[in-house]
């Protein structure tokens, strides 16, 4: 737990409350060193295990037995019918609406059925949320209709099987399998997590709440950077190292952003980075963009780190996922951000159950209400007659 009492000065307002303590969290923590864990389980050996294991995990906050994996993995299947009436209604959105756009929207349609009730909308999200982005995928990028789930599968295996992807890699199973994983929860701060969380401190429903949080994950500081960072390495053409270094010195020279790199808690590589540039190792060795973001992880953070103001030289998250993705098959970046929310919609279930039913002794945490310092506002009044 970080260090209390914290002294606010004013050199910490307006800066998007970084590392202000506001809350506690009992889904994961960010250990700048290590990185992600969940529920104390570091996330590199979380990958080993079934996504059913680790949403459990994130719900109950211990790994099922056998027979609870079976009943859990089971009560996701019972409660995972999306109906018609949400698959036409995302039919009928534009495809020049952001995937993001669509998924928020699709959040809403499921909510169109709630029961008012945090766990019992948490779950049935889990369920739902896998048919939701398999149809976007398939109605936005004009693949056909939605191909009936088969939730019997297996939670990642199903997605796998709605997504159908054209000419799909046969190693998309293992990249899509490690990356839910990998991005259900990132701590209770991250911007979606924090919206989310917000919103359902108004006591607002489970999918608008959700919804929201999907909004704080569709910016390209956030959830973007992945669809941003992948147009980043197609843009640099080649693994060659002299032209990697004299890329960066002149993006660093025109102060643009080298994406991939540094992150508001991490002062290490990102595990979940490391997870994947051996995925990425292992299966896609020829593809070239796989090619260039090895040579980056490689380069950039000697480059990075010789500039004092920058905290993290090293790369984060998105640095590799947006490549890894491509090279099994999933070729358009725009998607790629509907992943992460595919995946982080767990983590923020999980934590707004944990706040709104059992946090302060089952009170929940009040509503949001944070104290801006009013500034430039002298009392004033108007003038009459
Ligand atoms: C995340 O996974 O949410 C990102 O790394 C951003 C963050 O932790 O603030």
């Amino acid at each position: 737990m970080a260090k209390l009492p914290f002294t606010v000065e004013e050199k910490h307002l307006n800066t998007g409350l970084r590392g202000f303590p506001v809350g506690t969290v009992w889904t994961s923590k960010v250990d700048p060193q290590k990185g992600v864990s969940y529920v104390g389980y570091p996330i590199q050996e979380l990958v080993e295990l079934s996504s059913e294991e680790v949403i459990y995990l994130l719900l109950y906050k211990k790994l099922p037995s056998e027979e609870e994996k079976a009943s859990f993995s089971q009560e996701l299947v019972e409660r995972s019918k999306v109906s018609e009436e949400v698959l036409d209604l995302l039919s009928a959105l534009p495809a020049r609406a952001h995937p993001m756009t669509w998924l928020q929207c699709g959040i809403q349609y499921l909510g169109i059925d709630r029961c008012e009730d945090y766990l019992e909308d948490g779950l049935n999200l889990i369920s739902r949320i896998s048919e939701v982005v398999a149809a976007i995928f398939r109605l936005r990028a004009g693949w056909g209709d939605p191909i009936p789930s088969k939730p019997d599968l297996g939670y990642v295996e199903n997605f796998v099987h709605m997504l159908g992807v054209p000419q799909s890699h046969p190693h998309l199973m293992d990249v899509l399998k490690a990356f839910h994983i990998l991005h259900l929860d990132h701590g209770g701060g991250n911007l979606s997590t924090f919206t989310g969380k917000a919103v359902a401190s108004g006591l607002a429903d489970m999918y608008t709440s959700l919804s929201a949080a999907m909004g704080g994950l569709s910016g390209p500081r956030h959830g973007r950077a992945n669809q941003d960072c992948l147009r980043f390495v197609q843009e640099i053409g080649s693994p060659e190292e002299g032209h990697i270094r004299s890329v960066i010195e002149r993006k660093l020279a025109n102060k643009e952003l080298i994406y991939g790199f540094g992150h508001a808690v991490l002062r290490a590589e990102d595990p979940r980075a490391a997870v994947q540039y051996e995925l990425a190792e292992r299966y896609f060795a020829d593809d070239r963009n796989v090619q260039i973001v090895l040579q980056l992880r490689r380069i950039v953070p000697s480059i990075l780190g010789k500039i004092e103001k920058i905290a993290n030289p090293y790369p984060n998250v998105d640095a590799v996922s947006g490549s890894l993705l491509h090279a099994a098959g999933l070729r358009d970046p725009e998607y790629y951000t509907v992943l992460f929310g595919w995946s982080r919609v767990v983590g923020i279930v999980a934590q707004i159950i944990d706040e709104r039913l059992y946090f302060r002794g089952g009170k929940g945490v009040p509503i949001y209400r944070c104290l801006y310092l009013a500034e430039n506002q002298p009392e004033r009044h108007l003038e009459r007659g």
